[in-house]
């Protein structure tokens, strides 16, 4: 009964709240989610979806089988592995990174199953590693191979979360390779980052990018019957998780804004056809970074 009421509260009564758009209710709202830069789609993510996604991260980050069981992570890739060639320009960028720095402290940001973290812990520079995971499982498996590291005064800690549940000011530099892409968050990752670094903290991200072949790889997918509805049953589920890979444009952005300097841009992973023009010093301007599949960035806080 509402006769005896104001007109506004009758007609809040009756009126339907506006249904706004939602990019996780339709097939072309899911392909939207996958095209579109990550930080477009952010914006357009309504509440309720923000945390259907948050739900996909945390179940794809601790459930998916190769997650749930470290041993099986990249077909088996990971600390005690010896030199795997698909894994070498990162690892080489990665000792570049640690020969310039020469930081006596790192945090590796999803260290996964830590192929890449042995680099890190063998550098002669490196005193104290910390390693931040939203994955348990990684941890305990890294932390019975950091535990026999013998090199003398080396020490680590495992925090089970995010770069948000690191204390302040406590290591020199960070490292997330291949992380940036799972984080959807990025104007957070980095303010936050930028507090637990000790001044004038630097951070390497290697991810893959956001550019053309991305774009061709997903409409040719997103071309195949059922993919969308696929993904569409599975964001209404919590089961779709953030893979939204990165651009140098909004790399610049949030690193700015968080007190950052991007010091050097590498672009990797090309067509053949485009590292030959290259290589035969065609100046290839924008459509370098366009094409590239892998982006290294390495910032530094002014
Ligand atoms: C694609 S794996 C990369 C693992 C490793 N860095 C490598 O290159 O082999 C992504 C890692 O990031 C972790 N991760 C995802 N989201 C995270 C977050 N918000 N904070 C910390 N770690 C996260 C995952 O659990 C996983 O270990």
């Amino acid at each position: 009964m509402t006769a005896g009421l104001p007109l506004r509260d009758s007609r809040r009564d009756v009126v339907p709240a506006p249904r706004r758009f939602g990019l996780l209710s339709s097939r072309l709202g899911i392909a939207l989610y996958l095209l579109l830069p990550n930080h477009w789609v952010q914006k357009c993510l309504s509440p309720e979806e923000q945390v259907l996604i948050r739900k996909g991260n945390q179940r794809h980050n601790t459930q998916r089988p190769d997650y749930a069981d470290p041993t099986q992570y990249q077909g088996g890739t990971g600390y005690d592995s010896l030199i795997d060639p698909r894994r070498e320009r990162s690892r080489r960028r990665l000792v570049a990174f640690l020969d310039r720095v020469r930081p006596a402290s790192v945090v590796e940001i999803g260290p996964g199953s830590g192929y890449l973290t042995k680099t890190i812990v063998e550098h002669p520079a490196v005193c104290r590693y910390v390693a931040v995971d939203v994955n348990e499982a990684f941890l305990s498996y890294l932390d019975q191979r950091l535990a026999s590291v013998s090199k003398p005064g080396f020490t680590y800690s495992l925090v089970t979360g995010t770069v948000d549940d690191l204390p302040a000011d406590c290591v020199d530099a960070a490292v997330m390779l291949s992380v940036v892409h799972h984080i959807p968050g990025r104007e957070n990752l980095f303010r936050e980052l930028a507090l637990r670094l000790k001044r004038p903290g630097h951070v390497l991200a290697i991810d893959p990018t956001h550019y053309f072949l991305r774009w061709y790889k997903l409409i040719r997918k997103i071309s195949r019957g059922g993919y969308l509805s696929h993904h569409l049953a599975e964001a209404q589920l919590g089961k779709l998780s953030t893979h939204a890979m990165c651009q140098l444009s909004k790399y610049r952005a949030v690193t700015q804004s968080a007190g950052f300097d991007i010091v050097r841009v590498e672009f990797d992973d090309h067509p053949r056809k485009v590292r030959r023009l290259a290589g035969a010093g065609v100046p290839l301007g924008p459509l370098w970074r366009w094409t590239s599949q892998e982006m290294a960035i390495e910032c530094v806080q002014h």
